[in-house]
């Protein structure tokens, strides 16, 4: 069992059957829904869990209350993933209080029938006393929905940070921390970079010994990294130095120039080149993957006089992400009417302090002696870039 505190202690579940996370993303590993009880004189709930483990919860929240009721139930996020077991929670206790801000209360209907429920409304580093435990309230709008609020607990220094800090992957899964939190991050956050910034700063503030997300590992040593980590991430720069080819290939010679120009530039002493097929490879890993380096290679057919759709749809991910502050080179292939770069750009010069290296590489069905060449040309530009 995960231990936070002797008063603060986990109820989440790890969720290892699910499909895909939020109707979209793989999780080879799962996910955990995090939920917390603090244990005082009155007695708090952080969230609940997916209804796709309520039971589970519930006899982990029995098992903590050892036969007491609990005061409060705090919702620092209300989508399903957190809010999905409140309707359960309040048929078990209906004298619970809920805590929430203006925006949890405006929506909540949506979800729960809490006409008539008791209502405690969070402000701006509001408080409320649990006895020697205090919980502070922190809005945090759009650290992923609106409602999104953290909470402070000042006595242990511990901050509840809804999905900020999150991470794929069961809390009983042995990997590092960053590659899946920055998969989680750019995939599900990756949007708000400006409130995640707003959110820091209220954080830097606050004396933090712990922090509890919503999803993955609780932390509680060198918080610096991890804040650091979501410091760069929300900025929008670059995390590593290297290079993102991304390609997206019909009949497989665009697959050839994309791994041919990997090639030259290892040669030429990147050392940092990664590849994705966007036809068949992870497309959260993609964007990911866009995000973490500095330079990026759009390599694509042309198709229908536009571009495959498989890049299309890596570039309408990126622009909904805020991709931005990068460089990025153009490879394109097309027979008759080569299209795709025309669109690539298109979609590029609609995102912020994006560099288009210059000339673009146009394959003409197979690849060549001369395309060799220009992409051999391409990979120096690239390197001095
Ligand atoms: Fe983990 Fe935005 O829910």
């Amino acid at each position: 069992m995960v231990k936070i505190t002797n008063n603060i202690k986990y109820i989440g579940v790890d969720d290892k059957d699910i499909d895909l996370f939020e109707g979209q993303y793989e999780v080879p590993n799962g996910i955990s829904y995090n939920s917390y009880i603090i244990l005082d004189e009155k007695i708090a709930i952080m969230d609940t869990v997916d209804m796709r483990r309520s039971e589970e919860w519930l006899s982990n929240l029995q098992r903590e209350l050892n036969g007491r009721k609990p005061d409060y139930l705090v919702i620092s996020h209300l989508e399903p993933d957190h809010g999905g077991t409140i309707g359960k929670l309040l048929q078990a206790y209906p004298d619970i209080t809920l805590v929430g801000n203006a925006k949890t209360f405006s929506m909540l209907p949506n979800f729960f029938d809490v006409e008539g429920q008791e209502k405690l409304e969070a402000a701006e580093a509001g408080t409320l006393s649990l006895g020697e435990h205090t919980l502070q309230f922190f809005m945090a709008p759009m650290v992923h929905w609106p409602e999104v609020m953290v909470t402070y607990e000042q006595k242990e220094k511990v901050l509840f940070s809804a999905d900020g800090f999150g991470k794929f992957g069961a809390l009983d899964t042995e990997e590092e921390w960053t590659c899946e939190a920055r998969r989680y991050y750019f995939n599900i956050v990756g949007k708000y970079g400006a409130p995640v910034q707003a959110l820091l700063k209220k954080a830097a503030a606050l004396d933090i010994a712990v922090i509890c997300p919503l999803h993955g590992p609780i932390l509680k040593e060198n918080l610096g990294f991890y804040i650091d980590k979501y410091n760069t991430w929300s900025s929008y720069q670059p995390e590593d130095k290297g290079v993102f080819i991304a390609y997206a290939s019909i009949h497989g010679n665009t697959a050839g120039a994309a791994h041919f120009l990997q090639e030259q530039l290892l040669q030429l002493g990147e050392e940092k080149v990664a590849i994705t097929d966007l036809a068949r490879d992870d497309m959260a890993e993609a964007v990911e993957d866009a995000f973490r380096y500095d330079r990026i290679v759009l390599a694509a057919s042309s198709y229908d006089a536009g571009l495959f759709p498989p890049m299309e749809d890596f570039l309408l991910h990126l622009k909904a992400k805020m991709y931005q502050k990068r460089t990025v080179a153009l490879v394109e292939n097309g027979s008759w009417a080569p299209s795709a770069a025309k669109k690539m750009r298109e979609y590029l010069e609609s995102m912020k302090e994006i560099t288009v290296l210059e000339p673009v590489v146009t394959i003409r069905s197979t690849v060549k002696k001369e395309t060799k060449e220009q992409l051999q040309a391409l990979a120096e530009t690239i390197r001095q870039a």
